[in-house]
């Protein structure tokens, strides 16, 4: 007989993992003071974005001498722009191991075109971090967001590199301790682990990469959203809050409270706690149940914030179809929305983690993944 349902539900139901829950003491109504309808290049829309990057900067902890800027398009165009605008003047690593990463592969071989190898591993895995060359450039996912496979950390980044390193690191940042010494672009968007809102991404950059900007010009022609240099020269009013184009307003006010919330819970150490608590609780489910596991196979590579999860019950027929009628039995009952496995991703579940989520709720929450896995090898019965 199917197991009851559980007595207590998450006060939040909200585990997806983009965009991902907003900080628990949101509401539309802590957004007033958005200048809305204003230019934002009037004095007060100029220092609402300074304040952005200059908050970015002491939550995060980047050194004083990067630079970081408000892009459009969102992560995405945060690493457009970086691979567009950087790579080409050496040989080129491309690292990936889920989708993501893999979406890079393909700009960097078939659109850009670069001599560049990629190094690929399966879902669950990651690649050989110790063959890396970084006498090249190297291209990488901090966080796999859609296989929950992290790198562990970023002493396999060479100190005395010659080439770059662009990071994607938008599900990582404010969840993660970032070694900024490490990375010479780094990229995420505000609709991750803040629980901001999507439209605009962020990028960071160290000295060598503005040297780099500044000495060397791509043979393909750059779109003016992804121009970061004049004259041979860094626009540096990109890094001040002179956006490239239009910023929404809105979505700035939204990221300063997001900020705000950041430091009211400790800043980034705080926001590192929660993810790794809320994260234990999951793996601590699948340590207790054998019918359920991690996706990534090593441990020191398992996210704190995107953690993907496959069944392992010899009695389920179609995997696929097991995993989205679990799904859809913890959305119908309002007790977990949206955490299917990524489109391309292999079957399972993926519970977002990062701070934004109580740790209250991911543990009101397993009960019912329980509950739900049993009503589902009952119906498949
Ligand atoms: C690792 C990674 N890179 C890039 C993206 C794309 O981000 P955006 O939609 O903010 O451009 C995502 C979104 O989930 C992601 O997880």
């Amino acid at each position: 007989m199917a197991i009851a349902q559980p007595a207590s539900r998450p006060a939040n139901p909200r585990f997806s993992s983009g965009p991902c829950a907003k900080p628990p003491t949101f509401e539309l109504s802590k957004l007033a003071d958005a200048p809305l309808g204003r230019s934002h290049r009037a004095a007060v829309g100029k220092a609402k974005l300074k304040d952005a990057i200059e908050g970015t900067r002491e939550v995060l902890g980047i050194p004083a001498d990067y630079k970081i800027g408000i892009v459009p398009a969102s992560d995405t165009g945060a690493v457009e722009m970086a691979m567009w605008s950087l790579l080409g003047e050496r040989k080129v690593e491309m690292l990936a191991w889920e989708s993501f990463g893999a979406g890079w592969v393909t700009d960097v071989v078939k659109q850009l075109k670069i001599d560049a190898e990629a190094k690929i591993a399966d879902y669950g895995q990651i690649v050989d971090l110790a063959s890396v060359d970084f006498a090249n450039d190297v291209v990488f996912t901090w966080n796999g967001t859609t296989s929950g496979v992290r790198v562990p950390n970023g002493d396999w980044i060479a100190d005395d590199r010659e080439g770059l390193t662009i990071c994607d690191a938008t599900s990582a940042a404010f969840a993660m301790d970032l070694p900024w010494d490490k990375l010479d672009v780094t990229t995420f968007s505000w609709q991750k682990v803040l629980g901001g809102e999507a439209a605009h991404g962020v990028i960071v950059l160290s000295p060598r990469a503005v040297a780099r900007l500044e000495s060397y010009t791509p043979a393909w022609p750059l779109p003016k959203i992804f121009r970061m240099t004049k004259g041979g020269k860094l626009i540096e009013g990109i890094f001040t809050g002179a956006t490239i184009n239009t910023p929404s307003m809105l979505a700035v006010e939204d990221y300063l409270f997001a900020l705000d919330w950041a430091r009211s819970v400790g800043g980034l150490e705080g926001l590192i706690a929660r993810a790794n608590a809320n994260a234990q609780a999951v793996f601590d489910f699948c340590e207790a149940n054998d019918w359920i596991a991690n996706l990534a196979e090593d441990d020191a590579t398992r996210s704190n914030t995107s953690v993907c999860l496959k069944f392992t019950d010899d009695r389920i027929q179609d995997g696929a179809a097991f995993a989205k009628a679990v799904a859809k039995r913890l959305e119908a009952e309002n007790i977990a929305l949206d955490i299917g496995a990524y489109r391309d991703a292999p079957a399972g579940l993926r519970i977002w983690c990062g701070g934004t989520v109580e740790t209250a709720d991911i543990e009101a929450m397993l009960p019912w993944l329980a509950w739900a896995f049993d009503a589902e090898i009952e119906a498949q019965a």
